[in-house]
Order: structure tokens, then sequence, then C-alpha cells
């Protein structure tokens, strides 16, 4: 299993730094490819102060076809690829939907043909659990219909899958996987990492604590009217370290496992739902602040509720989510108390 090389996508974003960590503590070798149009590849310091291995980034636009060749003619063998790499702001995808479609397709479309001529046997893709829409039911099963997609961001998603099911269908040499993340929270525990985008954080968590901190005034939460036990919304939140490992673990699956179909679909989320204001109670209580928050209207592309049944994940990956909704809070406090220099 060690010598396998694994491209990851998108390395110096949340989500992939942190999968970086797992990786490489699982005994794989990593190639981080990012533009960092959303990140800052120092990330990679606090990879290496955690694991001690050293990666350079390989600073490319994915969605560029040239450049997108160029690299892949230079970087050698390749044994599978993780894409995180994609804009993901639900509300900007609004405001700007072929900036999201023009990112988010072409990338994956240039990975693909790569994938076609390399040979590439494995390809897992960041999907998201933005494509199940205003579910009919909850929670929601890899088997749940999909419905209309409420924003552009999440129609790139639904494309996503539909793209790599198209291509898996016809590619026998390579296998691929589709996570659909519920809502990745919290930071590696020793904070050397964490949630640190460029562009304005727009997700709950890190909202919840540049508020705390003071880099933002107040934070508003948006909808106090839906249908959900306190009005606010509600969604399935997954510590990012958890969610690290499903992707080790996927991995895992097929490189081990002959027989896993050609295109699989893994929901992963812890499997409950927390409200919006279950989740600013939690971090006041935690971590003893105060913070600055008010009601404000519904936001364009929010959907209601939705959670994730993940028996399927527990099942075939062995995937076992096990930090709860305050160690989330503790965490992404404890990275921000660092990232902000306060300790
Ligand atoms: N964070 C979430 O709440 C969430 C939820 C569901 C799904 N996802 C998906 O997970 C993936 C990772 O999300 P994240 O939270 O780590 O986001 P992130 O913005 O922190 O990381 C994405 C990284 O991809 C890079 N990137 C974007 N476009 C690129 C391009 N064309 N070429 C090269 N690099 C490019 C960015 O610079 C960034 O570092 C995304 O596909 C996202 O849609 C995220």
């Amino acid at each position: 299993m060690s010598e396998k090389r694994i491209l990851v996508t998108g390395a110096c974003g949340y989500i992939g730094s942190h999968t970086l960590v797992d990786l490489i503590e699982n005994g794989f070798e990593v190639i981080s490819v990012d533009n960092l149009d959303n990140a800052d590849d120092a990330i990679l310091e606090g990879v290496k102060m955690i694991t001690g291995v050293h990666i350079d980034n390989h600073n490319v636009d994915l969605s560029h076809e040239e450049a997108s060749d160029l690299f892949f003619e230079g970087i050698g063998q390749i044994d599978g690829i993780i894409h995180f790499a994609a804009h993901k702001s639900v509300g900007e995808s609004v405001e700007q939907p072929l900036k999201y479609y023009q990112n988010n397709v072409n990338s994956l479309i240039n990975l693909l043909r790569a994938v076609k001529k390399y040979q590439i046997p494995y390809f897992i893709f960041s999907s998201s659990c933005s494509v199940y829409g205003n579910p009919e039911s909850l929670p929601v099963t890899e088997d749940t219909a999909l419905q209309y997609a409420e924003s552009p961001y999440a129609y790139t998603k639904q494309i996503g899958e539909r793209i790599i099911q198209d291509v898996a269908a016809i590619e026998q040499q390579s296998k691929f996987i589709l996570l659909r993340y519920f809502n990745p929270a919290g930071a590696h525990e020793s904070g050397h990492i964490g949630e640190q985008p460029i562009n304005k954080a727009s997700n709950l968590v890190p909202v919840i604590t540049e508020t705390a901190i003071g880099k933002r005034d107040k934070m508003m939460v948006f909808g106090f009217d839906y249908p959900t036990r306190d009005g606010t919304c509600i969604r399935d939140y997954i510590h990012v370290m958890d969610l690290a490992h499903a992707h080790t673990l996927a991995l895992v699956r097929l490189i081990e496992n002959e027989d896993a179909p050609s295109c699989d679909i893994f929901n992963l989320g812890i499997g409950e739902g927390a409200t919006v204001k279950e989740c600013i109670d939690a971090f006041i209580r935690v971590t003893g602040r105060t913070l600055n928050y008010e009601m404000a209207p519904r936001r364009a592309g929010d959907v209601v509720a939705v959670y994730a049944d993940n028996t399927k994940a527990r099942n075939l990956l062995g995937w076992f989510p096990s930090k709860s909704v305050d160690e989330i809070m503790l965490s992404a406090w404890n990275w921000e108390l660092k990232r902000s220099k306060v300790i």
C-alpha cells in the first residue's frame, strides 16, 4: 500500500490539507496541486509539522485545459486522484453562476481526460449533500432521489456526479467513488491546520469563530422561520478529520476490493442533524465565549434540512465518525486562536 502515489487536487484547501495528513499517516505518498485561488500553500508547513513530511505544491489551474495537460505530462506515474479542487460558496454561485460552471465542470473534465490518457486506476470525487436539494424524506440514503439543485454550486456537483458515472460506464481500467459530504467543520487537534480560506468564509463554523474573536462585528443567522424545531436550518456537521479518514478508506476499498463497482456513492455525515442555533449554543457552552449574532431573512440557495443515513459508509468502508459537535467547536476555536496568534 505504501508505494501508492496519490494526486490531491485542492490540497492546500480546507478538506484537502486535512486529508493529506490522514493519507500520509496511512502510508500514501501525496502530490499537491492547487492554484491557491482559495488557499495559501503555507498550510503545507502545518501538514509538515504534524506528519514530518515536506510537500511542494504545484500551482496549476486545473480548469485550464493546456495547463492541466502540461502538468500531467510532467508529473510521472499516479495511482489515484482525490479531486477536491472547486469553488464552493453557495451564495457566490448564485451571484456568479458562470464562474462556478467554468471552474468546477472544466476542472473535472480535464482530470477525467488525464485519467483516461494515463490509465489512472482510482478516482475519488468531492461531492456534496447539496445534490439532494430539498429531500422528500430524511435522513437521506445514497438512493434518495436527487431533487432540483438549489444553487449553481449544487448543480455543478450533480453534473460532476453524472459526468463521472458516464465515464465509469466505459472506462474499464478505472474505478470511481463519489463522496457526498454533509457539513465539514472543525480542525486538526494539533491546531497546526484548519479552515483558512482566502475568500470570505461563508460556512457556519468559521463565521462563528471569526465573530467570537472579533474579526467580524456580528454574524447573521439566515432564516429563523423554517419548519424546524427552533426555526433555523438543520445540517449534519461532520468533523473534518473524520471526513479526511473516509478518503483513505475509500482508496483502500478501491485498491483492495477488485469486485468494487466501477462507480460507487457514499454519504459522509454523522447521521444527526443540528440546527444553526444549536451549533451556536454548543460553541458558547464549550468555549465560554459570547457571540454577537442576529437573525436575518432566509438566503437564496439554502435548503431547510438535510442529514445523512451513513449506513453504507459504515458497512462498506468501515467508517465510523467519532467526533461530536462539541469537539468540532472546540477544535475550530483552538485553530482560530492559533491562526489569529492569540495563543
Ligand atoms: N467545505 C464544505 O462545506 C464542503 C461541503 C461539501 C462538499 N465540499 C467540496 O469539497 C471540496 C473541498 O472543499 P474545501 O472546503 O476544502 O474548499 P477549499 O476552498 O478550502 O479548497 C478547495 C481548493 O481548491 C483550489 N482550487 C479551486 N479551483 C481550482 C482550480 N481550478 N485548479 C486548482 N485548484 C483549484 C482552491 O484554491 C482551494 O484551495 C470542494 O470540491 C467542495 O465543493 C465542501
